[in-house]
C-alpha cells in the first residue's frame, strides 16, 4: 500500500501502549510534555522513496516539497538528503531552508504578492527558480536583479481551469482564483516580460490545481492544458520552455472513509498524459516538477494530548476535552477537516464510548473529533491524532495565548526534539509597553 493511503506512521506499533519510530508515546508525553507533534523519520524517507520510484518511468523528473506543509530546520534537512528541492512561499521559509544549509539552487520561490523584502531576499540568496504570478513582481524582480548583477530563472503561474472536488479554500487550480494568469492572458504577460528586459528567462510554467485531490484525471488533464500551452507558445514566440511544474496536491487518508489513489497511480496517470501529449503537440520533452506537501509529510505526523476534564449533557454529546486545539490544528475548525485518533496508554482496553474530542480554546468550535469511539477515558490520558504532519504546526496560532507545542522526531527508538516548545517568556518577549503606560 501506498504510504498516503495509510491511517498511520508506517513503524506504528500496537503493545499495550501505542509506539511510533520505536518510542513508546507515553514515554514520549511524559519526557517532553503534551501537546506535543511527534514525526517519523521513516515514514517521510519511504514515502521520498516512493515518489522517486513512481516518477523514474518519465526520464526527467525533479521532485520538490512544498515546504509550506512543514518547514522546519531538521525537516528540510531530511528532505534535501532525498534529493528533494522546495517550493517556498515566503521569507519565513526562505530563511529556514536558507539557515539549514540547503542548496539555494534547488529552490523555487512562489506566491502571488511576494513583498519586495522577499523578492530580495530571494535574489540574494540565489533561489533557482521564481514562479511568475503576476505583473507587479515583474517589475519588482527586474529592478532588484539588476542591483544584485544577476538573472532570474521563471515559470509562469497559470491558472489551467480544471476544478478539482476539494473543499472550495483549497482549490486553486479554477479560473476565478487569485493565483496566476489565465490562460487568456498569458501572451501579454510573455509580451511584456519580453520587452522589460533581459533579467527574466522564462523557462517553463507552473500550476497547481488543488490540495487533498483523490482524482487522477485531474492532472492528465492539467499536464494537458500545460503541454498545448508550451507548444503554442513555441509556436507564436519561438520559445522553447523546457520545464512543467505540475504542483502538488495527492491526498492522504485522514478517516477510514477516506481513498486516496496511491502514488504510483497518481504517477502513471501524470506520465502517461505527458507522453501522448508531447506526441499530440510536438515538443520536446520538458522537465517534470512536482511538489506534493500533505502527501510527503501528513502521515509521518501525530499529536500526543492528555485528557482533561470532561463534560456529559445528559441525553446527549460526551465532551472529552485536551490540552491544545485550534491553535496547535485549526484545520477542523478551519475545514471541517476529520481526523482519526487512537488511546496510546489504553490499546488492549475494550471499553467503548462515543465521544467527541474539544480543545481548550475559548470557542465552541474548537472540536478535534467528532463522535470517536474510543475506550473509556480519564484525566491523564494520552490521546494520539493521526496524520497532522501537514499544515497543523506549520498553520499553528498562539490563540488564547498558547504556547506552540515541541516537535520531536523519532527514529530507531531515538528521539530528538526539532522544534523547542515555546516558552511563558517567548511569549511576552515580543511585548513592548510604551513609556507612557509605565
Ligand atoms: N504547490 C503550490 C503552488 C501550492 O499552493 C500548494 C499548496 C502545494 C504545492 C502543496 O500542496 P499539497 O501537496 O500539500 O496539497 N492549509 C490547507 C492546504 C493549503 C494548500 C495550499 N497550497 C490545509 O490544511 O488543507
Amino acid at each position: 500500500m501506498s504510504t498516503n493511503q495509510l491511517l498511520k506512521p508506517i513503524t506504528i506499533e500496537e503493545g499495550n501502549n501505542l509506539c511510533v519510530g520505536g518510542c513508546d508515546m507515553v514515554d514520549l508525553a511524559n519526557k517532553y510534555g503534551t501537546p506535543l507533534y511527534v514525526i517519523d523519520e521513516q515514514t517521510i524517507r519511504s514515502v521520498c522513496k516512493e515518489y522517486k520510484k513512481a516518477f523514474s518511468k518519465y526520464e526527467k523528473v525533479k521532485m520538490m516539497y512544498a515546504s509550506k506543509a512543514l518547514c522546519t530546520s531538521a525537516i528540510s534537512k531530511i528532505l534535501a538528503s532525498e534529493n528533494f528541492g522546495f517550493d517556498v512561499v515566503s521569507g519565513g521559509e526562505i530563511y529556514t531552508v536558507y539557515k539549514a544549509g540547503i542548496d539555494m539552487s534547488t529552490v523555487l520561490f512562489n506566491g502571488n504578492n511576494k513583498t519586495p523584502d522577499e523578492i530580495e531576499l530571494a535574489i540574494k540568496y540565489g533561489v533557482g527558480r521564481f514562479s511568475i504570478d503576476n505583473y507587479h513582481e515583474v517589475e519588482l524582480i527586474s529592478e532588484l536583479s539588476k542591483k544584485y548583477g544577476k538573472t532570474v530563472d521563471a515559470l509562469l503561474r497559470i491558472t489551467p481551469g480544471i476544478e478539482c472536488h476539494t473543499h472550495k479554500y483549497i482549490q486553486t487550480g479554477q479560473l476565478d482564483s487569485k493565483f496566476g494568469f489565465d490562460l487568456s492572458q498569458i501572451d501579454s504577460i510573455i509580451e511584456h516580460i519580453l520587452t522589460v528586459d533581459k533579467t527574466i528567462n522564462i523557462r517553463g510554467l507552473h500550476a497547481h490545481i488543488g490540495s487533498q485531490i483523490f482524482e487522477p484525471q485531474c492532472y492528465a488533464d492539467e499536464v494537458e492544458v500545460l503541454v498545448k500551452e508550451i507548444a503554442r507558445i513555441d509556436n507564436k514566440y519561438n520559445i522553447k520552455l523546457d520545464e512543467i511544474n505540475i504542483g502538488g496536491g495527492l491526498g492522504v487518508k485522514y478517516v477510514s472513509s477516506d481513498n486516496p489513489p496511491s502514488i504510483e497511480i497518481i504517477s502513471d496517470s501524470i506520465i502517461d498524459s505527458l507522453n501522448k501529449n508531447i506526441e499530440k503537440y510536438g515538443i520536446e520533452k520538458p522537465t517534470l516538477y512536482l511538489e506534493p506537501g500533505r502527501s510527503i509529510i501528513s502521515t509521518a505526523g501525530v499529536t500526543l494530548y492528555t485528557v482533561g476534564s470532561s463534560k456529559q449533557v445528559p441525553g446527549m454529546t460526551k465532551y472529552v476535552s485536551v490540552d491544545g486545539g485550534m491553535a496547535d490544528n485549526p484545520r477542523p475548525s478551519m475545514y471541517e477537516a476529520e481526523y482519526y485518533a487512537e488511546v496510546a496508554n489504553k490499546k488492549n482496553d475494550s471499553t467503548k464510548e462515543k465521544i467527541t474530542i474539544a480543545g481548550k480554546f475559548c470557542e465552541s468550535g474548537d472540536i478535534l473529533i467528532k463522535d470517536i469511539e474510543l475506550p473509556k477515558l480519564e484525566a491523564g490520558d494520552i490521546i494520539c491524532v493521526y496524520n497532522t504532519g501537514a499544515y497543523n504546526y506549520s498553520m499553528a496560532s498562539n490563540y488564547n495565548r498558547a504556547l506552540k507545542p515541541a516537535m520531536v522526531l523519532v527514529n530507531n527508538s531515538q528521539s530528538d526534539m526539532i522544534i523547542y516548545r515555546e516558552t511563558l517568556e517567548d511569549l511576552v518577549s515580543r511585548d513592548n509597553i510604551p513609556g507612557r503606560l509605565l
